[in-house]
């Protein structure tokens, strides 16, 4: 599995869990909780994967894209932090539905930067079979993802 077709195939994943949330009823309170969750545990071992093995490498291969990559973390470090919060959010709370609007704008805004800008960057500059083996190792790391958003890395940023 080539790293970028993976990590595309995340943010895709991803995507269709946030249309699924904006669709919710206004009162499907358990379903959004449900969502919620589902989302955090696949941003945050998302997150974990690009920044254990993709971000490092891409940095290394790519220097020139060095701020984008320090960029990156930083908003991965808003996301971690929002859903930590959300964690401990009741779904009836106000606050609820406007928190993961914002955590989805913020997301979508990170894909789309990482999608048009930078994976062109890094796929011009790193061969086929770095990126192999990189998607590989990105692939078998997904199990050792941690479940607690603010054990990522980026949390510290
Ligand atoms: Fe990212
Ligand atoms: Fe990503």
């Amino acid at each position: 599995m080539d790293a970028i077709v993976l990590l595309k195939e995340d943010h895709k994943t991803v995507e269709a869990l946030f249309k699924r949330f904006e669709q919710a009823g206004e009162r499907a309170h358990a379903e959004k909780r449900r969502l919620v969750d589902t989302i955090t545990k696949e941003l945050v071992t998302h997150a974990y994967i690009e920044e254990e093995i993709f971000y490092p490498a891409a940095r290394a291969k790519v220097p020139e894209t060095t701020d984008h990559v320090l960029e990156s973390i930083e908003e991965h470090h808003v996301v971690v932090w929002m859903l930590s919060e959300l964690k401990d959010l009741d779904p009836t709370d106000e606050f609820f539905t406007a928190k993961v609007t914002v955590l989805i704008e913020n997301v979508r805004h990170h894909v789309e930067e990482e999608e048009k800008d930078w994976f062109p960057q890094v796929r011009a500059a790193v061969g086929r079979k770095e990126l192999q083996e990189l998607g590989e190792r990105m692939a078998k790391a997904k199990a050792d993802a941690p479940s607690e958003p603010l054990a990522v890395k980026s949390s510290k940023a």
